[in-house]
């Protein structure tokens, strides 16, 4: 265990990035959850506002999309707001609900390019209606492309989702729409707000934390874990072959032997 935290925590220049060609010779994670995490300190760091940080990570966001997309993997999830961000300050809340119609606004001609689809999880009704519309505008836009889903996790807690969802279920028995002998992971996993996209294969957290901010808690039992010091600006191509080169090393056994 130490070892791996060594190794999670090594410099990027102690570690040859593998190439494209060698991360694509063998099965690439389907689907890839990150929570983007170091925009702050990587703004601090500079003596710039922390929004600046956030304005870097979004150009990283359109990076690490068409990245991704290259590479095949069906699904990406990018942790953009919980529902524990509100407790930021008034200005940085409001700065973090502009930049999906910002980065929308910019890129969503390159998504649609690139057949990218565009979708959301988290609480749709308690963002403000100019960061709702930007959104379901390119879901609109985008919903009949085939290619990598870009999943933000938007105003989402999974500590929310997970109690809405036992809320609909014990509802859903009472009007005898399902019995209570229904219920087992499948069925709660479809009252979840990712019912029809697989778990993570691979989850990225970047910043040097290791923890899970309520993220993804159900989806993420048999998710493979690669942490990463570099805060989430800085965070490039040679980082997410790196962490997809870790996953295809690891002996996945979902509790087998
Ligand atoms: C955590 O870093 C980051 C966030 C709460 C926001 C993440 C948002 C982006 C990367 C941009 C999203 C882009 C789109 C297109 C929606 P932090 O602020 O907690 O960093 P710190 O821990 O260093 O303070």
């Amino acid at each position: 265990m130490l070892d791996k935290l060594k190794r999670w925590n090594t410099k990027k220049e102690n570690i040859t990035t593998p190439s494209k060609e060698d991360v694509l010779s063998r099965p690439v994670p389907k689907h890839i959850a990150i929570i983007m995490d170091g925009n702050g300190r990587w703004a601090n760091k500079r003596a710039l506002p922390r929004i600046a940080g956030h304005h870097e990570g979004m150009k990283v966001v359109r990076k690490i999309t068409r990245v991704a997309n290259e590479l095949g993997v069906q699904v990406l999830t990018l942790y953009a707001f919980s529902t524990e961000n509100w407790k930021r300050p008034k200005q940085e809340v409001e700065y973090l609900m502009k930049l999906p119609e910002e980065f929308l606004g910019t890129f969503l001609p390159e998504l649609v390019e690139q057949n990218v689809r565009v979708q959301m999880m988290g609480n749709h009704n308690e963002i403000p209606i100019h960061t709702r519309n930007a959104v379901e505008r390119a879901i609109e836009e985008t919903k009949d492309n085939t290619g990598l889903i870009l999943n933000f996790a938007l105003n989402y807690g999974s500590r929310d989702e997970i109690t809405k969802a036992i809320k609909q279920i014990a509802s859903d028995v009472k009007a005898g729409q399902i019995s209570e002998t229904d219920i087992d992971d499948q069925l709660v996993s479809q009252y979840l707000m990712t019912r029809k996209i697989k778990d993570p294969d691979l989850l990225i957290r970047t910043s040097g934390e290791y923890r899970l901010s309520n993220f993804m808690l159900w989806q993420l039992a048999y998710t493979e874990f690669w942490f990463t010091d570099i805060l989430w600006p800085d965070f490039s191509e040679s980082e997410l072959l790196e962490a997809i080169d870790e996953f295809q090393k690891r002996n996945r056994r979902y509790g087998g032997v």
